[in-house]
């Protein structure tokens, strides 16, 4: 009796843990091939193209993007156009790989609402929208985060939520570092597409790498620093950058601005020598630069001569309107600068920002506090950055939507 008792309770331990297998192990091979970490990207060519990138756990089969204008009839596989991504393994820990996938979508047309979805034939995202530049100089804003880098999921997401409800139709987040604190550590990154939703599906991000996104390793009993092993899979950046800065120095024309991406963590001497040979070639009535690393320190002791002494005499020399920063977790706005010193409203200069929207914080620095025109620290903020031929105007928004600083600049 007790014999066949055991051997009940054994055959139905069995037959569950076979169900277990035969319908779970499917059903999470199913997920395991589905898109995740979903990421518009900006081009080179906004007018005429867009990145995306996703990822999938496992090997996915036939992956694809499909692209269609966008109309108000849901048909729209029917006539979508079929991109076929390149894809690349990359380790997210010592026993686990991922599959990352990218296209370019070209050949829009400008000023046109898309719509995309990327997968493989069982197993896609939704259908996401988003409109490409105009080719000629039109109004238009974008939205500009300091570092995130620290509790990206429960505190950065609300920064990301306001922004989006503050500048709906901003068409590009732009990122000047630190946006994760460990560059290599998959489960930082994923806190960021977690603390996005779906905002990064639909507006292009634009994103140059702070020094976190280069963690020290130990190299050969010696520490050393590389750009992290997500950055280039999981972005699709412009690669008009100096050679060996590919998707981390690049510009972007968009709409009657330059936008120019520098990375203050290697190459610098290269990157002054690139600037000023895009600079000298500028048709664009504004210009905006970035590099995570400030000029002019905000936050705790710091001070950077070195990158005023490569980097102020081009901004300078071309007039670059304004210098997007990072890196002091404070905020800092400074007036007008030129040959570092304050100059008039209706001179020539470039105005430089440091902010930050997570919630690492610095005690302020005094040792520029002469040349700002906004200092604080605290908060986590944004920036929303409106273009029209004649005027640029600048607003920086707290998280919990008062409006902290603003200003414009007109010609
Ligand atoms: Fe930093
Ligand atoms: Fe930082």
């Amino acid at each position: 009796m007790i014999n066949q008792k055991i051997f009940l309770q054994h055959l139905c331990f069995h037959v569950i843990a076979f169900l277990i297998f035969t319908i779970l192990s499917p059903l999470s091979m199913l997920h395991a091939q589905q898109p995740e970490r979903i990421i518009l990207n900006v081009t080179a060519q906004p007018a005429t193209s867009m990145a995306v990138t996703w990822r999938t756990a496992t090997e996915a089969s036939d992956p694809k993007a499909e692209i269609t204008i966008a109309r108000a009839q849901p048909d729209l596989d029917e006539d979508a156009l079929k991109f076929i991504p390149t894809s690349e393994w990359v380790s997210i820990n010592e026993d686990q790989k991922v599959q990352y996938h990218s296209v370019v979508f070209t050949n829009l047309q400008p000023n046109t609402l898309y719509a995309y979805r990327v997968g493989d034939n069982d197993h896609w995202s939704p259908w996401n929208q988003f409109r490409t530049a105009s080719v000629q100089p039109e109004p238009f804003k974008f939205v500009n985060f300091g570092d995130p880098q620290n509790d990206i999921y429960s505190l950065c997401s609300r920064v990301f939520r306001m922004a989006y409800t503050i500048a709906p139709d901003a068409r590009f987040w732009h990122f000047v570092g630190d946006i994760v604190n460990h560059g290599d550590r998959d489960n930082e990154w994923g806190e960021l597409y977690d603390a996005f939703g779906w905002i990064a599906q639909v507006t292009p991000m634009m994103l140059l790498p702070g020094n976190h996104g280069y963690p020290k390793v130990m190299n050969s009993l010696k520490k050393e620093s590389h750009l992290n092993q997500f950055w280039r899979p999981q972005f699709t950046l412009p690669q008009n950058g100096p050679k060996g800065l590919e998707e981390t120095v690049y510009f972007v024309d968009y709409q009657g601005v330059r936008l120019i991406m520098l990375n203050g963590n290697e190459m610098l001497e290269e990157q002054v020598v690139w600037l000023d040979s895009i600079l000298a070639d500028n048709p664009n009535r504004w210009t905006i630069s970035a590099m995570h690393q400030p000029l002019y320190s905000t936050g705790r002791d710091r001070d950077n001569p070195k990158l005023q002494q490569l980097f102020g005499p081009i901004y300078d020399k071309y007039h670059v309107d304004l210098v997007l920063q990072g890196h002091d977790h404070t905020y800092g706005r400074t007036g007008k600068i030129f040959n570092g010193k304050l100059v008039g409203d209706n001179e020539q200069g470039t105005v430089y920002v440091v902010s930050v929207s997570g919630t690492k914080i610095y005690d302020l620095n005094p040792r520029y506090e002469k040349l700002m025109e906004k200092i604080g620290t605290g908060r986590q903020l944004f920036q929303v950055i409106s273009a029209t031929p004649k005027k640029l105007s600048y607003e920086s928004w707290t998280a919990n939507s008062e409006l902290f600083d603003q200003f414009e600049l007109k010609k």
